[in-house]
């Protein structure tokens, strides 16, 4: 659906005159670079349903065929060549023109802070792809530095440290965010006065539960989505239509 005109001039003023703007992202800002999401209609999930059972912490740790199989997808993964689109150079473009005051992002894909968003504003709620922890001594190191380990034959390499188990530096189901992280995302929802939510189902906590902390604060809440959320009835406006087309109009209002 495009925007009618009066209401992307409304939402470009609401954006205009917000004093402190949270943006909220999920996967699906980054299908227009690649990288498939997990619950729109070519999400990894939608496809597999048996996969989000495993993509688990207990799974990972306790299986070495788990984590030999989730090396060999890590080597081959889209991050690596994927790049920002459209909707993330609009929000690039919401930081310079507007009041952005910190984008919490559900993706690990790096793509807010290749696209020139300042890192310093960014909380990767989910942790990164781009690094590697030890699940032992929690030495973080540069994914490709273990890639390299990988290509040259190591199926499951440990911590070179400690001999501990490595795993990409993302949070998987049944692990703790980063207390930091949640804090500091907690207390922006319940600080600005507009939340932007864009391309994610909303459907993972705590990382929905920005939306309610942010909505009892008095903030407006804004919806930019595919496919309709749990939270399109509580928003003060839902954009449905593709984000790298819709966000531009919004923003450049
Ligand atoms: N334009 C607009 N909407 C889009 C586009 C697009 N180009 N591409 C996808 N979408 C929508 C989909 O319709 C879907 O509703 O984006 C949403 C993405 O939702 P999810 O796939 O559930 O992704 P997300 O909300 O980020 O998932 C949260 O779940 O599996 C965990 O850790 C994973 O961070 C992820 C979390």
């Amino acid at each position: 659906m495009v925007l009618v005109e009066d209401q992307r001039e409304t939402i470009a003023s609401w954006l205009r005159d917000a004093d402190r703007i949270v943006a909220l992202t999920g996967a699906g800002i980054s299908t227009e670079s690649g990288i498939p999401d997990f619950r729109g209609p070519e999400g990894v999930w939608t496809k597999n349903p048996a996969a989000e059972k495993t993509a688990t912490l207990q799974h990972y740790v306790g299986d070495p065929e788990v984590r030999r199989q989730a090396w060999q997808n890590r080597l081959v993964a889209p991050y690596w060549t994927s790049e920002p689109n459209a909707g993330h150079r609009a929000l690039v473009d919401l930081e310079h023109e507007a009041c952005l005051d910190t984008l919490v992002t559900q993706n690990i894909d790096g793509l807010h802070q290749a696209a020139g968003q300042d890192p310093a504003l960014v909380v990767e709620i989910h942790g990164t792809m781009h690094e590697v922890t030890c699940m032992a001594c929690g030495d973080r190191t540069p994914m490709e530095a273990t890639l390299d380990r990988v290509r040259a034959g190591e199926d499951d390499p440990p911590c070179l440290l400690c001999r501990g188990i490595l795993k990409s530096a993302t949070i998987s189901f049944g692990q703790n965010l980063v207390v930091d992280d949640l804090v500091r995302s907690e207390r922006a929802a319940r600080d600005c006065d507009l939340l932007l939510a864009v391309g994610s189902s909303l459907a993972v906590y705590p990382a929905a539960g920005l939306l309610p902390l942010a909505a009892r604060a008095g903030a407006e809440i804004v919806i930019v989505n595919g496919e309709p959320t749990g939270f399109d009835p509580v928003a003060d406006a839902v954009i449905r239509g593709p984000i790298s087309e819709v966000l531009p109009h919004i923003v450049g209002g």
